[in-house]
């Protein structure tokens, strides 16, 4: 005789889940503005598990080394710009760019192995990048972040940037190039159409989204909708070319969305923003607006943050027919956390998937209609509750 019992173990579906890799993704990671980490100082960054110190000399390279002095273990980031040198608050050993010990200002003599680690790094439209390889081998020529249209020109504003730290593994943040639904119950968005390209190191989602009737209303210009084309340029880097579109015309802008790992289970999570100047708006009214989408776009990351601090890590997602490739944008993510000599070619081949967005269009739309009837607003993490 079998007994039908609902809870039985074969019949519940079980969360799987690893420890998050002790390992770091190979690429180019962006560590932050330079105009604040090129200013002179020594600036210390916790990253890939381990320190490091950050300067700028006075030929104008910046430079990142790992913060621990190889004498006695100083931290160099307490130390001082020294001409092109960084010196140890300890001692006052003195460390190039290159990695190597230039001068003992007491010592005769450099010890021959007076070498400590440094970083490849990249200065590219008013960001600072390093190069992460666990098997310690150059970028090759091809895995590069393209330049940005706009930055820097007089037709743009400069980047508002934010930065936070979240206590989670990245990987929760990567999961969302493949989430057209939480757009919906997160961000308060109404997807109109959602696809993805990923092939060798970049992963692409094409996002449409009119806004939600029920969130709809008040002074000023009204959004009607948004297009979106964002790439992950490697396993940290996203570039998203983001026009809103308002009842009085578009508004371009460029929203940047990039990390770096602090340790396994917390990352730093920074964004920028710049906005194309609309012609015949004052500079600074531009800069306001630069500041007012900022200000929107933080609140969507907050709202995602609030989920990531309570969800539980999953590798076995459960999914439905209009949910996106999950399991395949992990597979492309692997390519990062092996050897070159290990990436297959389901890590790298190319792949496209579009979600038909009817049925969530039609279940979505009458859900909003039914809150505008009832005069209420829907519930949205960190926002409305
Ligand atoms: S520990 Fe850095 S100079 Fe001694
Ligand atoms: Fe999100």
């Amino acid at each position: 005789m079998t007994s039908l019992q609902p809870d039985s173990a074969e019949e519940v579906r079980q969360i799987e889940a690893q420890a998050a890799p002790t390992r770091f993704a190979r690429g180019w990671h962006c560590l932050g503005l330079t105009r604040d980490l090129g200013d002179g100082k020594p600036h210390a960054i916790t990253a890939f598990g381990t320190k490091l110190v950050v300067f700028r000399g006075e030929d104008g390279t910046i430079n990142v080394l790992d913060a621990y002095c190889r004498h006695m273990g100083g931290d160099l980031s307490d130390g001082e710009v020294k001409g092109n040198e960084i010196a140890c608050p300890f001692h006052d050993w003195r460390w190039g760019g290159d990695g190597r010990c230039k001068q003992i200002p007491y010592s005769r003599r450099v010890p021959k192995l007076a070498r400590t680690a440094k970083w490849q790094t990249l200065e590219q439209d008013g960001m600072l990048f390093v190069w992460n390889d666990p098997e310690k081998k150059a970028p090759p020529a091809d895995v590069t972040i393209p330049h940005i249209e706009g930055v820097g020109s007089d037709g743009w504003t400069d980047w508002h940037w934010y930065s936070t730290v979240v206590h989670t593994n990245c990987r929760e943040i990567i999961d969302n190039v493949v989430d057209m639904a939480h757009f919906f119950y997160i961000h308060g968005g109404l997807p109109t159409g959602f696809k993805n390209i990923f092939e060798n190191h970049i992963a692409t989602q094409y996002y449409r989204s009119d806004s939600r009737p029920d969130l709809r209303g008040g002074e000023g210009p009204q959004i009607l909708g948004t297009t979106s084309v964002a790439s992950y340029y490697g396993p940290s880097f996203m570039i998203d070319d983001l026009t809103y579109h308002y009842d009085y015309g578009d508004q371009r802008t460029i929203l940047l969305n990039c990390h770096y790992p602090i340790d396994a289970d917390s990352f730093v999570l920074q964004y920028g923003i710049i906005v194309e100047k609309p012609a015949g708006l004052p500079d600074e009214d531009a800069v306001q607006m630069a500041v007012a989408l900022g200000d929107f776009v933080k609140m969507g990351f907050e709202q995602d943050v609030a989920i990531w601090r309570r969800k539980a890590r999953i590798d076995n997602p459960l999914l439905c027919e209009e949910d996106g490739p999950v399991y395949q944008l992990r597979r492309w993510y692997e390519q990062f956390y092996v050897d070159v000599a290990d990436v297959t070619p389901d890590m790298v081949d190319r792949f496209e998937f579009e979600i038909d967005t009817t049925r969530p269009r039609e279940a979505w739309n009458k859900e909003a209609e039914a809150n505008v009837a009832a005069g209420r607003l829907p519930r949205l993490v960190g926002i409305t509750q």
